[in-house]
């Protein structure tokens, strides 16, 4: 695995920017307090080898739809299929953790909401109330451009972030390699020779970094010796 140390250059000057870190930490929950509090003690903990470069507060909504308005992750493998597609296998390196790809997508929120509903489902080639898939496809279309019969399967969990001016989509995928992620973002920016993701002329990102998941068990070893022995 490598990080995603280079800005990646699509077509009309558009660029998907590097920017890589050394470690992610993901703090979830129902209740912000809890997760502020979780966050300021993970701080705490890590004071002495790391500093944040970056931080994102990410909230559901409606649901399992995205700030598109769209239903996300649709095309998702069951949760029975997901560790076969997300967890890196025995006996490879890394056995039992995931690939992950983190990048925050800022939406051009006025531009999406001028376009009709039947627009919006040709950019994301789904029907937006609900998620059928476009027959014919446009070629652009969001679904055609990261279609996971061509590409390989991973497994996303997409979270809206921001404010009510300036918001988005923090992308988040897991895998098992990193090939399908490669390719379904050269793919996005028009560098396979095809047309870019029509999604792109509404919404643009604004960071990308890939960060290895270990398993649980890897995480466990890693903790106080008593720790282990408590479970
Ligand atoms: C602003 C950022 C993004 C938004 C709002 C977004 C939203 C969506 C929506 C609404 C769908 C259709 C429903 C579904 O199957 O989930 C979809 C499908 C999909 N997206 Fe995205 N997405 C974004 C970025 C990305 C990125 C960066 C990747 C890959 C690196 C990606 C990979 C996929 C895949 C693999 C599918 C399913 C394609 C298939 O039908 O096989 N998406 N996305």
């Amino acid at each position: 695995m490598v990080g995603f140390n280079q800005d990646l250059p699509g077509t009309d000057h558009f660029v998907m920017p590097a920017t890589q870190h050394d470690a992610v930490v993901w703090i979830s929950g129902a209740s912000l307090e809890v997760v502020f509090d979780e966050a300021r003690a993970a701080l705490r903990a890590l004071r002495s080898v790391a500093i944040v470069a970056e931080e994102t507060v990410g909230w559901p909504y409606r649901r399992n739809r995205d700030l598109t308005g769209f239903e996300d992750g649709s095309e998702n493998p069951t949760l029975i299929e997901a560790p076969g597609v997300a967890l890196v296998p025995t006996p490879r390196a890394g056995a039992g953790g995931s690939i992950l790809l983190l990048q925050k997508w800022r939406h051009f929120a006025a531009r999406w909401e001028a376009l009709p509903s039947s627009s919006q489902e040709r950019v994301i080639g789904r029907t937006k109330p609900d998620s059928v898939e476009l027959a014919p496809q446009p070629v652009d279309s969001h679904v055609a451009r990261t279609d996971q019969d061509k590409f390989g399967k991973i497994f996303r969990r997409n979270v809206p972030y921001g404010t009510v001016t300036d918001h988005g989509t923090i992308f988040v995928g897991f895998c098992s390699s990193q090939r399908p992620f490669q390719r379904m973002l050269e793919s996005m920016v028009g560098g396979d020779g095809g047309p870019p993701d029509a999604l792109m002329r509404y919404t643009r990102p604004l960071t990308g970094a890939y960060y290895f998941v270990p398993s649980l068990d890897a995480l466990r070893s890693l903790g106080p010796a008593n720790e282990g022995e408590r479970r």
